[in-house]
């Protein structure tokens, strides 16, 4: 028997949400029932009173900055790894970011940190639930109201994970969310902001009727991505044609996954008004629709992946494994790991089968895009963005896959990495 080729990704796309999209396609429905429909559904999840979908998660974060009353010249914490639009919008719009230090291997905001970086500028806190591991929010949230600070929640990598027993989204002042085609739900690119305050998502609201509506040949692209994405990770398609492709590729200095997939990291000059966004519509509405009724089923297979990583890994020598806040319940959108030869291990894991990733987080203090964080000292996020590593996690991982992979991990670092160049 072939053993077997894991691809770093699986989306949640899948033939269900294609019949979704050609039936709301070939149906007139209300544009904004549909949309109600799925901002109630996803509010209910939350345990919160309001959700409003908007274009991006990054353009959510600028309305929530501008709609909480913030004013440029503000401060604004936000954990030193992150992702690099979510510092560039704050910058172009005027705002003054302010990099606090994360937890090494729980790649989160530190509550200490956060407190030693507050100022008598600082106005917000962005608690990053990174990589689908939760914040210390009880802590974050008490040091935020002792100093007068509105604290915003970086759900885009955390749909559906809990701390104590709550939702993640829903302890903030508010909370911006995303659904790009690799995250564990999808509407076909689109984000979601959620709040319990009316007057802000009364705001958020106008803003909103201000934008264009979303052309629909945009959605149909994004679903011809979705569809070559389902059919390049596929199990038949995987192993035969996209895994030797990745090899060769990574033997000629380049990553074909992250060259088809990625973005370009960009500084933005000028903050956008909602007039130069793009509206969402009622299919990427009906397609979240859809994808709510598998969250929890796909957070559950993603978290037993990934508990069983954590118990499997915990003594590979030269191995760092991730670690979590008391009282956090992970989704696991990645397993991160830290190896001082992240290269050379990942070589030999391809050569393995195992497909793996350096990721598209920035590390902001030392990013080329933001000169003026350089003087922020941040040990814990360097430390941490120069050898982190993910390993698959993702859904469809069978039994065989995770102990394959376990296996390839061992063998891989007990060589020192570099045993087995693929
Ligand atoms: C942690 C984090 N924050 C923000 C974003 C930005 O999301 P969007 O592309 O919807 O602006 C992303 C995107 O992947 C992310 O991973």
């Amino acid at each position: 028997m072939f053993s077997p080729r894991i691809p770093r990704f699986s989306p949640s796309f899948s033939p269900a949400e294609l019949l979704t999209i050609a039936h709301s396609l070939t149906r007139r429905g209300d544009e904004h029932a549909a949309i109600r429909r799925f901002e109630h559904e996803f509010a209910t999840l939350i345990g919160v009173k309001h959700a409003v979908m908007v274009p991006s998660a990054r353009f959510g974060f600028l309305l929530l900055l501008r709609g909480l009353g913030l004013e440029p010249g503000d401060q604004v914490i936000m954990p030193g790894i992150t992702y690099w639009a979510i510092p560039s919008i704050a910058l172009a719009a005027g705002f003054e970011v302010v990099p606090a230090d994360i937890g090494l291997h729980t790649h989160v905001l530190d509550p200490d940190a956060f407190e030693a970086a507050i100022t008598p500028k600082t106005k917000a806190v962005v608690p990053t639930h990174l990589f689908g591991t939760p914040c210390d929010m009880p802590r974050i949230l008490e040091i935020a109201h002792k100093h007068g600070i509105k604290v915003i929640e970086d759900t885009a990598q955390a749909t559906g994970a809990r701390m104590a027993g709550r939702m993640v989204g829903s302890f903030g002042d508010a909370a911006y969310y995303t659904f790009g085609l690799t995250k564990n739900i999808t509407t076909l690119s689109g984000a979601m902001v959620t709040t319990n305050d009316a007057e802000l998502a009364a705001y958020l609201r106008r803003e909103m009727a201000t934008a264009q509506p979303r052309p629909i040949g945009k959605a149909l692209k994004e679903c011809a991505v979705g569809t070559a994405m389902m059919v390049a990770t596929h199990k038949w398609v995987y192993p035969f044609a996209v895994h030797p492709a990745v090899v060769l590729g990574n033997k000629l200095g380049q990553d074909p996954i992250h060259d088809r997939f990625g973005e370009a990291e960009v500084r933005y000059q000028q903050a956008p008004d909602a007039s130069q966004y793009q509206a969402p519509r009622a299919v990427q509405a009906e397609v979240g629709l859809r994808q709510l009724t598998k969250l929890e089923r796909l957070n559950s297979a993603r978290a037993a992946n990934g508990r069983f990583l954590d118990e499997h890994l915990a003594n590979v020598p030269g191995l760092g494994v991730p670690a979590y806040p008391a009282g956090a319940e992970a989704i696991y959108m990645s397993f991160v790991v830290h190896h001082p030869q992240r290269e050379a291990l990942a070589a030999a894991l391809r050569g393995r089968g195992v497909d793996t990733t350096i990721g598209y987080m920035s590390d902001i203090t030392r990013s080329d895009l933001f000169p003026e964080l350089r003087d922020y000292d941040c040990p814990a996020s360097r430390e941490a963005f120069d050898n982190l590593l993910h390993v698959p996690v993702h859904p469809r991982l069978t039994r065989r896959d995770l102990e394959h992979m376990v296996e390839a991990v061992r063998a891989s670092c007990l060589e020192g990495g570099a045993g087995h160049g693929g």
